[in-house]
């Protein structure tokens, strides 16, 4: 799906989120989202945060599960995801806490094995994501799903690419301060999901976009996978299709 600019691309996003939310709470049931970070998603958690204050969405019946956070790291320090989605969304909405989960940078790391399938433990004891969105990297990865992740991994810690780590350098005073290690949904577990929607804006995104969609599905571009998965779209930039 192809829109103008990112803006537009994520108001079409919130709007489906929005939707998908309230046919849940008709039905008095749990709408279940997988939510990512990274500069990405910000306008479509503007747009989310919009909805609340000014269309009263609800998202009392909303349980979130977050892809990915950095390890180690504060939950209060300037990159922490969790802090950037309480930044962007959490406080701004009527989410009751204990309904997102956000991996947690702080577990020792002889408790992390454990952690991480208790994490997937979560999220299947919910009954599952109904929505997880995406952003994608520069080398196709997927929350910290970097090239050679395979489709059957699960929740776990892993080592980023060096080449991912100087794209999230600007986070960071300088390069060596850029955690070597995170946290990450797996790829079988984002693969559970019954909708995912990858969004991606920008000309710098366009190749990737083009090797995701239009390439092999190969785990050399874990976002290609999602070419196997049911129930995927792109919601792109004219930007980021310009490569298509
Ligand atoms: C980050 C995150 C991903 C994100 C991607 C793209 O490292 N772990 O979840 O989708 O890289 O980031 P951005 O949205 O800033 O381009």
């Amino acid at each position: 799906e192809i829109h103008p600019s990112a803006k537009e691309g994520s108001k079409a996003v919130a709007q489906e989120i929005a939707a998908l939310i309230r046919e849940k709470a008709a039905a008095n049931q749990k709408c279940v989202l997988g939510m990512a970070t990274g500069s990405t998603p910000k306008y479509l958690y503007a747009e989310l945060v919009r909805l609340h204050k000014e269309e009263g969405l609800s998202f009392k019946n909303v349980i979130t599960f977050n892809l990915d956070e950095y390890y180690p790291i504060e939950p209060d320090a300037l990159q922490s995801y969790n802090r950037f989605m309480k930044e962007h969304l959490f406080n701004h909405i009527d989410i009751p806490e204990g309904q997102y989960h956000i991996p947690d940078g702080t577990i020792p790391k002889d408790q992390i094995k454990q952690y991480c399938a208790d994490y997937d433990k979560r999220i299947e004891a919910v009954g599952g994501m109904d929505l997880q969105i995406l952003g994608i990297g520069n080398n196709g990865h997927i929350g910290f799903n970097e090239p050679g992740s395979n489709i059957n991994s699960h929740t776990r810690l892993v080592t980023l690419d060096n080449s991912t780590r100087l794209a999230n350098a600007y986070e960071f005073p300088n390069m060596s301060q850029v955690p070597r290690l995170a946290i990450t949904m797996g790829l079988s577990t984002i693969f559970k999901a019954q909708r995912v929607i990858l969004m991606a804006w920008g000309s710098h995104k366009a190749k990737i976009v083009c090797r995701s969609v239009e390439g092999h599905s190969t785990d050399q571009v874990p976002a290609s996978l999602l070419q196997q998965h049911s129930n995927c779209k792109f919601v792109i930039d004219e930007q980021a299709s310009a490569e298509l």
